[in-house]
């Protein structure tokens, strides 16, 4: 990922517009299931994977995809930033799906989707121009894409959704800043952002100069975790927004398909 200077204003709004609002979203999806069979299969060598292929979106992220801000506005601040948001275990890993895969998947959920129009506005507030459903049955091919997202974002023995939320925004939809309930979901959010790419912001909430921009390209995997599941709000940025290191990113429609795990009853 290619480090930019700093949060520079003619690219990027102020992080003061985040967090207004939408704050603690609530996830609540009743009726899911918290368990994941296999989910734990071939753990170790998942987290062996998961390690490398934080590494390698580490590596990634100094060349390419990756813009932040920071009261100073340096470029080492904000890298630094990033850097303490992959030590607590974010990441963007690009290419995660192939051009197949994504057909595959994106195919899988059209029916589901389908049949209900565009919704203006979530019950949360948060997103707009969306429709959404949670999955839990998909083909062989769908499931194994699926495990190999869970075993690259998942600690092992960390039980997870069954379900799989599928979230398809509109060319003009988009996500508010907000944090993902901790009443409803545990320390990882994992997204594959398929047919489209976006900018997705985090913003702290402690500090709202701290932020940065990742560039969510079509077919890569996001993780939230740590700080940056727990302290940052993400959005997904409008199309008029959506810029990256002064290059616009359109947003066509996107589909964005999202593994979590709940929280753990101590949490
Ligand atoms: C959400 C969310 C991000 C995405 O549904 O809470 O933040 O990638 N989605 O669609
Ligand atoms: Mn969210």
């Amino acid at each position: 990922m290619q480090m930019s200077g700093g949060g520079g204003p003619g690219m990027l709004r102020g992080p003061g517009a985040a967090g207004a609002g939408s704050r603690g979203r609530s996830r609540e999806q009743p009726g899911r299931s918290s368990r994941e069979q296999g989910a734990e299969q071939g753990a170790a060598g998942a987290e062996q994977q998961g390690a490398g292929a934080e590494q390698q979106g580490a590596g990634r992220a100094m060349r390419r995809g990756l813009r932040c801000g920071a009261a100073a506005a340096s470029a080492s601040s904000g890298l630094q930033l990033w850097l303490r948001l992959q030590a607590g275990g974010a990441a963007v890993l690009r290419g995660f799906v192939g051009a197949g895969e994504e057909a595959l998947l994106a195919g899988e959920v059209e029916p589901q989707l389908r049949r209900r129009p565009y919704q203006d506005r979530h019950w949360d507030g948060a997103i707009h121009k969306y429709r959404e459903t949670e999955k839990l049955h998909w083909s062989k091919e769908s499931q194994e894409i699926l495990q190999r997202v869970r075993d690259v974002a998942f600690p092992p023995q960390v039980p997870q959704l069954a379900q799989v939320h599928v979230l398809d925004l509109d060319k003009t939809g988009y996500i508010k800043p907000h944090i993902d309930s901790v009443k409803f979901c545990g320390c990882t959010i994992a997204g594959l952002s398929l047919l489209s790419s976006s900018v997705m912001r985090l913003v702290s909430e402690q500090n709202p100069q701290d932020w940065l921009d990742l560039l969510l390209e079509r077919r890569s995997l996001y993780i939230l975790r740590g700080p940056a599941r727990y302290e940052f709000t993400h959005e997904i940025l409008k199309d008029e927004e959506s810029f990256f290191d002064g290059q616009k990113v359109p947003r066509e429609r996107r589909i964005s398909i999202i593994c979590r795990n709940l929280p753990l009853p101590s949490s």
